[in-house]
């Protein structure tokens, strides 16, 4: 019997849904149910998902519970200070076993009927074990391991895909982009503060392609807080609406953007006043302090995004396609001073929080999108993602391909990686001897 995988629903062919040479996408791919339970099936559990920062874990015990699409796990640090990721479901009745968010434990204890696993997912306690038959094996219940977990410069990332390519074959060309938040410092990274959590109505595609991709949104959504942040009070800087920058679009479906233009930044005082900007330039090079270091923003395939200016780290986790749970960090170089990582921090929160300034715009705009999708007529409409096509290419600078900062490159790059998967049998639907 196999306790893995049951026979799916035949799949959807979401070719129909696509021109992305023309830039055209079919709105159905937001709100559609068998689509999202495909989408469970076949973007994320096969893919490379963000966990959590290897500063959450410090001694063995410490544990953290998230989720990898909309399976909960328990991420913790064994005895022998190797982290592991596990389903957060017991395997008696699938109870969840682990139910606070984070914290230090020896071993995790269902709560239903008692059984107990240690922080290396082995089932070490079965209460009344002597009820059970002779061919009962506690070493076969153990808690359900993710088949392969690995760090990229302190991200935690895991996949339940043993066919999965290497986390830095996955994450290919953008490991350049993302160095520009995760690399300024040799003592590398953590994150402070803990995290902020919001649910927001709105498929998590939605804000998954704004970070890969749209800057375009910038000077007409956030109008407000760009005037709040303008040093005269008048309006936004000229060179913040109309900034001159790059967006890049990975094969794998990763996207980043960001402005060129030097004088286009809004850090804080603080941090900005902390960097030595040369040795930057020494460590990452011009093109790097000068473009994705600034007021940039990213997403790593399929629903990881962050924001190089202030640090911010965020999942979009998926709950059903009209719904998803933002979960941030704020992530800061090691070695700061106490008070720069609490400006970094503070800047975030007023930022990009959960009630920040910019993050109110473009949720709103998320679950606006999502509101006008459940008319017949408007949840059928084609949307244009037209911006910057035919206008790609290698610009000498930035590695891979980039766009003008004004486009739809890496959204079209997105939804390919998503559709090429969508049409694909995961290794869960293959037979055995066809891996
Ligand atoms: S469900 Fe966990 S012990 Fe019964
Ligand atoms: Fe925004």
């Amino acid at each position: 019997m196999s306790s893995l995988h049951r026979t799916p629903a035949p799949a959807v062919d979401v070719t129909e849904y696509f021109d992305i040479d023309n830039g055209l996408v079919d709105r159905g791919i937001f709100g559609d149910t068998a689509l999202y339970q495909q989408e469970l099936r076949r973007v994320f559990a096969p893919s490379w998902l963000f966990l959590a920062h290897t500063s959450q874990f410090r001694k063995p015990g410490d544990f953290f519970t998230t989720y990898m699409g909309e399976d909960p796990v328990i991420v913790t640090m064994g005895k022998d200070r190797r982290i592991r990721a596990f389903l957060n479901a017991c395997r008696h009745r699938g109870m969840r076993v682990c139910r606070a968010d984070a914290g230090a434990a020896k071993a995790f204890t269902c709560s239903y009927h008692g059984w107990a696993y240690d922080t290396s997912g082995k089932l070490i306690n079965v209460p009344n074990r002597e009820g059970y038959p002779e061919s009962f094996d506690e070493s076969r219940w153990g808690l359900r391991e993710v088949a392969r977990l690995d760090t990229y410069k302190g991200l935690i990332f895991a996949t339940w895909n043993p066919d999965a390519p290497a986390l830095t074959e996955a994450l290919g060309g953008m490991t350049w982009y993302m160095d520009a938040m995760l690399d300024r410092d040799p003592e590398g990274t953590e994150v402070v503060g803990g995290v902020h959590k919001w649910v927001l109505e709105g498929n998590w595609k939605l804000a998954a392609e704004q970070f890969s991709s749209d800057w375009y949104h910038v000077n007409i959504s956030h109008a407000s807080a760009l005037m709040v942040m303008s040093p005269t009070g008048k309006g936004p800087k000229a060179e913040i609406v109309q900034t001159p920058g790059r967006q890049y679009t990975d094969p794998n479906g990763h996207g980043a953007g960001f402005p060129t233009h030097p004088k286009s930044r809004f850090d804080d005082r603080v941090v900005h006043q902390y960097y030595d900007y040369g040795q930057l330039r020494e460590r990452l090079g011009d093109g790097r302090v000068e473009g994705p270091m600034t007021t940039g923003h990213a997403n790593v395939f399929p629903n990881f995004s962050y924001l190089p200016v202030n640090g911010s780290i965020r999942v979009w986790h998926p709950k059903g396609p009209d719904k998803m749970e933002v979960w941030a960090w704020t992530v800061v170089d090691k070695s700061m001073p106490d008070e720069v990582k609490n400006a970094q921090r503070l800047y975030n929160l007023r930022t990009f929080g959960p009630t920040g300034i910019f993050e109110q715009d473009d949720g709103e705009n998320w679950s606006e999108c999502q509101a006008t999708a459940h008319g017949f007529m408007a949840g059928g409409m084609t949307l244009n993602y037209q911006m910057g096509i035919g206008m790609s290419a290698e610009d000498g600078v930035h590695p891979g391909t980039t766009g003008h900062l004004y486009s739809d490159g890496a959204a079209r790059g997105f939804y390919s990686r998503w559709r090429d998967l969508m049409n694909t049998p995961a290794w869960h639907e293959k037979a055995a001897d066809e891996r």
